[in-house]
């Protein structure tokens, strides 16, 4: 992180918020999922209080935002974060306040994070550390919660968590002898998360297959980061994700299919979603922005950057998943946002097995999508707010209140600048690792103002974040993708036993007595 970053923080973190005064957004285009109108909007108490006409809002007390010539959106949502997290042996540099700002500078007002599990496996307990850890936090979030073992105090607990409003479950099936569950786990949790209408959330990879391509590649002497390449082919992705969808099918449950990185695990979720099935594809910033042809530099730290699972893929990958997201086969991008410094990426320059997995994301992904999405010419801006806020907003079971401008939902507002170029770098951005997988990417659309509960975090240039005003958000089970599934489940019944009833009537009777004869 530049100089410049740590002072913003750091002064950002002493900044008392002036009491928060009404504000009057004018003259911009307010872009939601389903349309983009020319509109003013009134913001008071942390709300949008209103939307209407250009000219047509009276508020003599609001501070004026002129945002002419800018767009009016909601503030991404991100579905996939890694805060305050200790993973494979490394404690990630960002926590809930350095990762959020980073977050609001790039136009981020709201995130899910990962609960991993802790030592012992208590999971109440676990919780209870991220909660504590989340304190520091400036905007607000939720979480996943990770299920890596099964008994009968795991199924208690998830009952327990769903009561305190977490309605998300993710399942590893990679990290063999670490995080990875076995299909077994994956069929209990699955009619588990349908009992409690929460959503199971999948990392797809066949770990036992990539256990022994590590292996492999290790014996013939390929340690370095093109090695973590090679042993996770795509089709170890498309394989696990075809699993989870089976088994989400079996238990007739929604899917959650995380950090789909290739066209084979996408074309797996598009086609059970052809299928009436319910399962929501995540794509990452880093798979629509990037290739994997850096991971063969003969650089250490520029190689090792990239190191994350699932891999980052070929350019025709990137093509075909960033074409889905626009297209529909996928329904939102988040970012995987674990970044590590070099220093701690630098653990891996014997063997790529002891690397810290993860990039950085959290604060580059909306430019990112912008940039890939609208300046491709493949999306809209109004589908450019659904893959990156609305869809996960239900999904998740927080819209209305986010996910969308209109009178009542929180004030998580972003203005973006669509003709204001910029280039990302390691040197500029907030986020604590001294490396960023975007090095040098040129974006042309700036977030040039992120409003946060009704307050201006981020002008355009600097941050005024206030420490412990980000809130926790509870999220109720049975949302949207739940409506119908017990309809369904009578349906289904009927289809899979078209000749008549189960247990089919049998005369036994006689086939006891005439063996008994
Ligand atoms: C991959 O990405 C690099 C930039 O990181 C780019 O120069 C190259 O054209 C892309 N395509 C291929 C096929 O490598
Ligand atoms: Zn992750």
């Amino acid at each position: 992180m530049g100089v410049a970053a740590v002072l913003v923080l750091f002064l950002a973190s002493f900044a008392a918020s002036a009491e928060a005064s009404a504000l009057h957004l004018k003259g911009g285009v307010v872009v939601n999922a389903d349309q983009e109108t020319l509109a003013d909007l009134l913001i008071d108490n942390g709300k949008v209080l209103e939307v209407g006409p250009p000219g047509s809002l009276m508020a003599p007390d609001a501070e004026v935002i002129d945002a002419s010539g800018k767009y009016i959106m909601p503030g991404g949502i991100d579905t996939h974060t890694h805060l305050d997290s200790l993973f494979m042996g490394q404690n990630t540099p960002d926590d809930f306040f350095s990762g959020q700002a980073a977050a609001l500078a790039g136009g981020t007002t709201c995130h899910l994070d990962m609960v991993m599990p802790q030592k012992g496996g208590d999971i109440l307990g676990g919780y209870a550390r991220y909660r504590e850890a989340a304190k520091r936090s400036v905007m607000d979030y939720s979480f996943h919660i990770v299920i890596t073992h099964w008994n009968d105090q795991v199924e208690e607990a998830m009952g327990k968590l769903v009561e305190q409003g977490l309605q998300s479950f993710k399942f590893f099936m990679a990290y063999k002898g670490k995080l990875q569950v076995s299909d077994e786990l994956l069929a209990h949790a699955f009619r588990r998360c349908r009992q409690l209408g929460a959503i199971p959330l999948v990392h797809a990879e066949n770990g036992d297959a990539i256990d022994k391509e590590q292996q492999r590649l290790i014996k013939a002497g390929i340690t370095g980061p093109e090695g973590h390449q090679l042993s996770r082919p795509p089709i170890v992705e498309e394989e696990a994700t075809f699993r989870a969808v089976m088994f989400a099918n079996l238990a007739n449950v929604p899917l959650f299919v995380v950090h789909v990185m290739s066209r084979g695990a996408m074309e797996v979720i598009a086609k059970a979603r052809t299928a009436g099935q319910r399962v929501i594809g995540e794509t990452l910033a880093s798979a629509i922005g990037l290739n994997q042809s850096l991971i063969w530099s003969s650089d250490f730290t520029t190689a090792s950057k990239f190191v994350m699972s699932p891999p980052i893929r070929t350019e025709e990958h990137r093509l075909a998943v960033r074409a889905g997201l626009a297209g529909g086969a996928l329904q939102l991008v988040a970012t995987d946002h674990c970044g590590w410094t070099s220093a701690q990426k630098a653990l891996g320059r014997e063997s790529f097995l002891k690397m810290p997995n993860g990039v950085n994301g959290i604060e580059e992904r909306m430019h990112v999508a912008w940039q890939q999405l609208i300046n491709s010419g493949l999306a809209s801006p109004s589908r450019f707010v659904e893959v990156t806020s609305t869809a996960a907003a239900k999904v998740f079971n927080l819209y209305p209140q986010k996910g969308v401008i209109q009178a009542g939902a929180d004030a998580d507002v972003i203005l973006l600048d669509p003709n204001a170029e910029h280039t990302i770098s390691a040197s500029s951005h907030h986020s604590k690792g001294d490396i960023n997988i975007f090095e040098g990417n040129k974006i042309r659309g700036k977030v040039v103002m992120t409003i946060s509960q009704g307050k201006v975090v981020w002008d355009g240039s600097s941050l005024h974040v206030q420490r412990g005003a980000g809130r926790f958000l509870p999220r109720p089970a049975f949302g949207d993708l739940y409506k119908g599934l017990d309809e369904r489940d009578a349906i289904r019944s009927a289809e899979m036993y078209p000749y008549g009833p189960v247990p089919v009537k049998r005369d036994l009777a006689a086939l006891h007595a005439k063996q008994e004869l």
